[in-house]
């Protein structure tokens, strides 16, 4: 069994990779190095290095691997700030190369993609509850909405291609020495880690007035590794039924976690206290996301084995602190 990833170099696509070649699948990654490291990419990963829009090299992945027919689609920018300041530059890599590389893969006669979506899709949900699948679909800024329009293109195409989609909400966590490093880190945890292990000078909390039982905003932290099983799953499903393709998947735990309550926590697994400032809420981040994954429990079987925040915590923060101790950048 073989399966495509592209965005193997990035933090998710790397642990995927090597989650899918602990079940048994032999991987072929491709990666263009914008965002994401070589060092990452498990030993046992035939990797490409080149553009999902250069269809040149995906005509080479199949000519080398012609019994190849599913792609599990992560590669993508991921930074919504960015996104806000660059639409177009994520447009064009989120949605119209994607665009171009599923043409290209139709035409090489792949029969199933799986596809990173996230909670962006959602914009501002009003209501302080679990979303289901089912919600408004209303973004609020160019990352979203490029995610969003692979989305619909993919549902265009679902005569042509089977797909799954899976939404993904906070994703965390770490797989031994595989774990988060963006450049910049925007991501919660790796930032208040960081401020722990004295490598940040400071970190703030934005936003102490939202309509949460604390004040501050609440997200759905998932553990990479669950992610990761999740598509593991989905691999499964392709070559089982047809009944529950074509569809989307929320991947989150359905619990959530205020930014003060992921402080709390991680200053009760690190045994220390933090002093870090308080700002004022940033505009266009949601008061509550968190995901209803009764779907994904229900037709796709998942289930969580790492469901729990502390394990989340310290597992990311054996990781930061490995990187720092070996004075490690992302890239070597
Ligand atoms: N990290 C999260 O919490 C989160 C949440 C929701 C959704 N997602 C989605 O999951 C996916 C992976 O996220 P991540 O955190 O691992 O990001 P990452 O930046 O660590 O990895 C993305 C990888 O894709 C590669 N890439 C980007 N554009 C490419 C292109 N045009 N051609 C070839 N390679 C390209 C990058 O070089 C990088 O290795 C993304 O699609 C992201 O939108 C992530």
């Amino acid at each position: 069994m073989k399966v495509l990833i592209t965005g193997c170099a990035g933090y998710i696509g790397s642990i995927t990779s090597q989650t899918c070649l602990d079940n048994g699948y032999e991987v072929i990654g491709l990666d263009a190095f914008y965002t994401g490291f070589k060092k990452n990419i498990p030993a046992a990963v035939k990797v490409y290095e080149g553009d999902i829009a250069d269809t040149d090299i995906l005509q080479k992945i199949h000519l080398e691997h012609p019994d190849l027919d599913t792609v599990i689609h992560m590669a993508g920018f991921i930074e919504v700030a960015e996104s806000v300041k660059e639409p177009e530059k994520y447009i064009e890599n989120n949605f119209t190369k994607a665009k171009l590389m599923l043409d290209e893969l139709i035409k090489l006669k792949f029969k199933n993609i799986i596809f990173s979506s996230t909670a962006a899709v959602y914009g501002m949900p009003k209501e302080l509850s679990a979303i289901p699948e089912s919600s408004e679909l209303k973004p609020i800024n160019p990352y979203g909405e490029s995610k969003l329009m692979f989305e619909e293109y993919l549902r265009e195409k679902a005569d042509e291609i089977n797909h799954i989609i899976f939404r993904f909400f906070n994703v965390a966590g770490a797989y031994d020495n595989l774990g988060e490093c963006h450049e910049p880190e925007t991501h919660l945890i790796p930032l208040i880690l960081d401020f722990a292990l004295e490598q940040r000078k400071s970190f703030a909390l934005f936003g102490t007035d939202y309509p949460s039982h604390d004040g501050t905003a609440v997200r759905d932290y998932i553990h990479v590794r669950d992610l990761a099983k999740a598509h593991v799953n989905a691999l499964k499903e392709f070559s089982n039924s047809s009944a529950n393709l074509n569809q989307a998947y929320n991947l989150g735990y359905g619990k959530g976690f205020s930014v003060k309550e992921i402080i709390e926590n991680i200053e009760k697994v690190l045994a220390l206290k933090l002093d870090y400032e308080r700002k004022d809420r940033r505009p266009g981040d949601p008061a509550y996301l968190v995901a209803s994954p009764e779907k994904a429990k229900v037709k796709l079987s998942f289930e969580p084995d790492f469901n729990n925040i502390e394990k989340i915590i310290s597992d990311a923060y054996n990781h930061r602190k490995l990187f720092w101790e070996n004075k490690l950048s992302c890239k070597s």
